[in-house]
Order: structure tokens, then sequence, then C-alpha cells
């Protein structure tokens, strides 16, 4: 009994004395985000804040898109700065079209740009990863070329899985929630599996606004990365969309990130849970900090 009180006045005692956590320190999870205005890596003052925002709200990996304009130097001094912050920056690279044979820039002249960079680079300033945004039901007649686009898109990923283990770094790829309603060209086997099997994870673009939405289209995601035993990160959107119950954009930074908790909180279970990513750095910096 005596124990227990004084276990109660140190509690007290504790609570007094330490300041209200920020809400980022019962984040459970790792977060991730994607860079897709990358042009912001030449500018100083532009990474200083990057920084700061993405280092204090528990980022841990970045997805940032290749842009040859960009120097060598410029990437080279972004990436060690993400690295000497914990977070692995993956390359960002992608095209609908390259499915069909087309698409400017190329996806070889990207994967040529990505081996030239990683020759050049040291440990930190390398990039962790490939990381491809095909995105092919965005091409004219999906619907009535679904089939022939599938194994186009499953080409593109088996090149840029073959040129990711050539450079000893990791390939991921954003895949749609819906994933599990096309068919791969193996018999019997649906696309997120297929795409599972051979990556080294997915993210799903499981975007809704609400925590319940959320984890309705998140569930199966999880669960087809629980059967392939490989980690899968789930993803909100935050940018402005003609579907208001898609994205967070409206809404503040610290309901998204208290939404994040429980989202990780009701997802840990799942041994493919990896983490959350944010859709994009641009949309979520620009989120008001609270209501
Ligand atoms: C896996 O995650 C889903 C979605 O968040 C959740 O509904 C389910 O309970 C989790 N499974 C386990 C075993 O925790």
């Amino acid at each position: 009994m005596l124990m227990r009180i004084s276990l109660l006045l140190s509690l007290a005692a504790s609570c007094l004395a330490t300041p209200t956590p920020a809400i980022r320190d019962e984040v459970q999870t790792p977060l991730g985000t994607w860079l897709w205005e990358s042009t912001i890596i030449s500018d100083t003052a532009k990474v200083a804040t990057f920084l700061d925002y993405t280092v204090s709200n528990g980022v841990q990996r970045v997805f940032a898109q290749v842009n040859t304009d960009i120097q060598t130097s410029d990437w080279q001094n972004f990436i060690s700065q993400c690295a000497g912050n914990g977070m692995k920056v993956e390359a960002l690279i992608g095209n609908p079209q390259w499915v069909i044979g087309t698409g400017t820039p190329s996806l070889q002249s990207q994967l040529d740009w990505i081996q030239t960079y990683q020759a050049a680079a040291t440990t930190n300033s390398g990039f962790t990863g490939i990381h491809m945004d095909v995105e092919p039901w965005g091409l004219d007649d999906w619907e009535t070329n679904k089939a022939k686009y599938i194994e186009g898109w499953e080409e593109v990923a088996q090149k840029v899985a073959s040129s990711a283990s050539s450079l000893g770094i990791t390939v991921a790829a954003d895949l749609p929630f819906w994933a599990n309603t096309l068919d791969s060209t193996t018999a019997g086997q649906t696309i997120d599996i297929w795409m599972l099997k051979l990556l080294d994870y997915a993210t799903f673009m499981t975007y809704r606004n609400t925590v319940p939405a959320f984890l309705e289209i998140a569930a199966p995601v999880l669960a087809a990365g629980n059967e392939v035993g490989k980690p899968v990160w789930l993803a909100v959107e935050t940018i402005s969309l003609p579907e208001e119950d898609l994205s967070y954009y409206g809404q503040s930074a610290s309901k998204l990130q208290s939404d994040l908790n429980e989202i990780a909180a009701a997802s840990q279970g799942n041994a493919s849970f990896a983490g959350i990513a944010v859709h994009d750095y641009d949309g979520w910096s620009a989120l008001p900090r609270t209501a």
C-alpha cells in the first residue's frame, strides 16, 4: 500500500514536472514522405526547413523525385544531411507511359542516372533504394487494355528491381489499395501479391481522411503483406483533391498526427506493418499546425 502511494506521488510529481509531450512523441511508427518538388534540394534555406519539419515529425524515409537538372553535389549534400538525421532517401521515379514503352524521360535514362550517381556516392550520400510510382491506370484506354498494360507494368517493375539489385539497394513501389482486384500475368495471382513478391516492400495508397474509413481499406493490404512476408507502408494524402473523403487537406497537422497514432496502434499487430507515408511534403507542410 505504502509503495502504491509513493508510486502515485512520484507519478503525480513527474506529471507536474514534465511538459506535455509533443504529439509526435506518441507516434509508434516510422513516417515517410514523398518529395516531388525536389528542386528545393538546391536551396540551402529550403533544405533546412525540410529537415526541421521532417525530423520534428518523425520522418525516417524520404522518396525524392529524381531530377537530373539538380547538381550531383546538391543531391549528395541533401542525402548526407538526411542520413545524418536518421532518414533513408529513395530515388523516386515513375511514368505510366513506361508501361507502353514511351514516356520522357525514359525509364532507362532514369535508371542510368541513378547508376552513375550511386557510383560516385559515399555510403551516406547514396540512395538507399529506388521507389517507383508508375500508376498505369492513368493511361487512356486503361479499362480496355488492362491485361496488356499490367504486363507492361510488370516488365517495368522487373527492370527497376534488377537495376536496384545490381546496385545493392532496395526496390519499392506505390500501389493502389485496390491492387487486389487486378490480375497479374501469373495465373491465380493478383498484382498486389505479384508485386510484393518481387519488391522489398510496397507503399499502398490507402487514402482516406478518417481513421475508420482508412483502417477498412488498410486491413486487406496489411493482410497481403502478412501473406507474402513483406513490409507494407500505408499512406495518407494531404493535397487538395476533388474527392472530399480522400485527403486531410483542410484539416490540421496535429489532427493528422493524432489520426496516424490511432492508425498505427490499430495496425501494429500485423507483422507486415512498417510505417505510414504522407503524400506529400508540400501538402503536409502546408497544413495549418492546429485547427
Ligand atoms: C491489422 O491491421 C488492420 C488495419 O489496421 C486491423 O484491423 C487488424 O486488426 C490488424 N491485425 C492484427 C492481427 O493486429
